[in-house]
């Protein structure tokens, strides 16, 4: 192989157009299951109030069913979002002004906001250095009498820490909330990401492992958050009077309803989990094993009796070792391989960093969410204090700054001739690494 690296104008590993494959899991069965739908003439079946059709329609009710029992857990209800679906299991627990809740500010926003809709405050806590879920030191350390729930993050497919958080949790008499949405079928112990806390939420938005366009399923055992989460899903305020709900906190609902299309697709969709998730967990293994032997190169390690569904490779990258800086090598690695199919604009997808930690938001630096006065963070109700300001959580600022390499080039439909070019690129920029200095 030609030892000038691409970004400096040698030839890449993988030509530019022979793009990657696209991850497409929608196949003919959610045809069918669309036209079934279709024929039916019935695209969604809820009213907004107490009458059968509260629950939605048959499409719907059968996939919760069937997702309950998949993944062991009473309940499951289907949400048009797990942005919705977090924001509804704040609401179910009671949350509300003057309230903490203990947030990881690395994921996607609403792992962090969710608090926020129901005047809550979110309390930002640093993640483990090498398995980026939340770490339970700095948990229990954020833990004040205010503070009413967890919400943790599966963060790219691997469980938290939930034996030690459970036990925190229990400890203070505070509810967990656990963020799946990038870990459907990843276990800890034997047990289901999502089903380790008091309410756990997955994502079926189009990037995650199975995907109904937009969705969410909300799973709990407990027949009271239950009725709760089916209650703000459907317009609660129009629907407890008549199903006689006497505990009417929290109870103003919206429209989070997923539709009869939606869940037709979703049931294929639950019966491809198992092989897909295989797939991707068998390519990131490969890549892993041949990464190994790269120095200052860290790939994912998986916690002890868990299994990790990688919703992206999350790598460690040592500048000290490698002695190029993250940004650099990046790129480097970006120059020697391809973009994917039906992702064509987004360049190679490899980057740095994941996310900026999400205290740095503005909406948080500046303390403005709701109305323009500072609510909730400064209010009648609320008598703790809250400082969002860089430095609050060391690891994570490390991480996103220099340390973590994601990249999206390991999901289903690579061969392994497509592997095989991302450990390539790897190496070639690696043993070239001094055209970088
Ligand atoms: C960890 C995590 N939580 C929540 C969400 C929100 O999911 P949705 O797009 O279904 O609202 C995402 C989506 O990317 C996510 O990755």
């Amino acid at each position: 192989m030609e030892k000038k690296l691409a970004i400096n104008g040698g030839t890449p590993v993988r030509a530019k157009d022979n793009l990657f494959p696209a991850y497409l899991p929608i196949g003919v069965e959610e045809k069918d299951a669309v036209n079934r739908v279709r024929d039916s003439g019935v695209l969604s079946r809820y009213v907004g109030c107490w009458d059968p059709d509260f629950y939605g329609g048959p499409e719907v009710q059968a996939f919760e069913r069937e997702w309950a029992s998949f993944f062991g857990v009473k309940h499951a209800i289907a949400m048009n979002s797990a942005t919705s679906g977090l924001q509804a299991a704040i609401g179910a627990l009671g949350i509300e002004p003057g309230d903490e809740v203990i947030v990881t500010p690395y994921s996607m926003v609403i792992s962090a906001t969710a608090p926020l809709f129901y005047g809550a405050v979110p309390v930002f806590a640093d993640v483990e250095s090498e398995y980026f879920c939340l770490d339970p030191i700095a948990v229990e350390k954020a833990i004040t009498p205010r503070t009413k729930a967890i919400i943790v993050v599966d963060i790219f497919g691997l469980p938290y820490d939930a034996d030690a958080i459970n036990a925190i949790a229990r400890k203070h008499n505070i509810a967990v909330i656990e963020d799946a949405a990038q870990a459907p079928y990843a276990k800890y112990k034997g047990k289901f990401a999502g089903t380790l806390g008091d309410i756990g939420v997955y994502s079926l938005n189009y990037h995650k492992h199975i995907h109904t366009g937009e969705g969410s399923l909300v799973v709990t055992n407990d027949d009271r958050l239950a009725e709760r989460l089916q209650l703000i899903r459907n317009h609660a305020e129009a629907v407890v009077e008549g199903k006689e709900v006497t505990d009417i906190v929290n109870m103003v609902g919206y429209n989070f309803r997923l539709t009869e299309l939606q869940a037709a697709i979703g049931r294929e969709q639950l019966k491809k989990l198992p092989k897909l998730a295989e797939e991707r967990i068998k390519n990131c293994e490969y890549i892993s094993e041949h990464l190994r032997d790269l120095p200052g190169i860290q790939a994912p390690k998986v916690r002890l009796d868990a299994t990790h569904v990688y919703y992206m490779q999350a790598v460690l990258f040592d500048e000290a070792i490698v002695g190029v800086s993250r940004e650099r090598f990046v790129q480097a690695v970006a120059a020697e391989l391809s973009p994917t199919e039906k992702q064509e604009w987004e360049g190679t997808l490899i980057s740095g960093g994941y996310v900026k930690p999400i205290y740095l938001m503005p909406i948080f630096r500046d303390q403005i969410a709701f109305g323009s006065k500072g609510f909730p963070f400064k209010s009648e109700f609320y008598k703790g204090e809250t400082h969002y300001e860089k430095g609050m959580c060391p690891v994570v600022e490390s991480l996103f700054e220099k340390k973590m390499i994601t990249h999206d080039m390991m999901r289903p439909g690579m061969t392994t001739a497509d592997l095989d070019d991302v450990v390539a690129a790897f190496h070639k920029v690696y043993d070239n690494r001094n055209e970088l200095k």
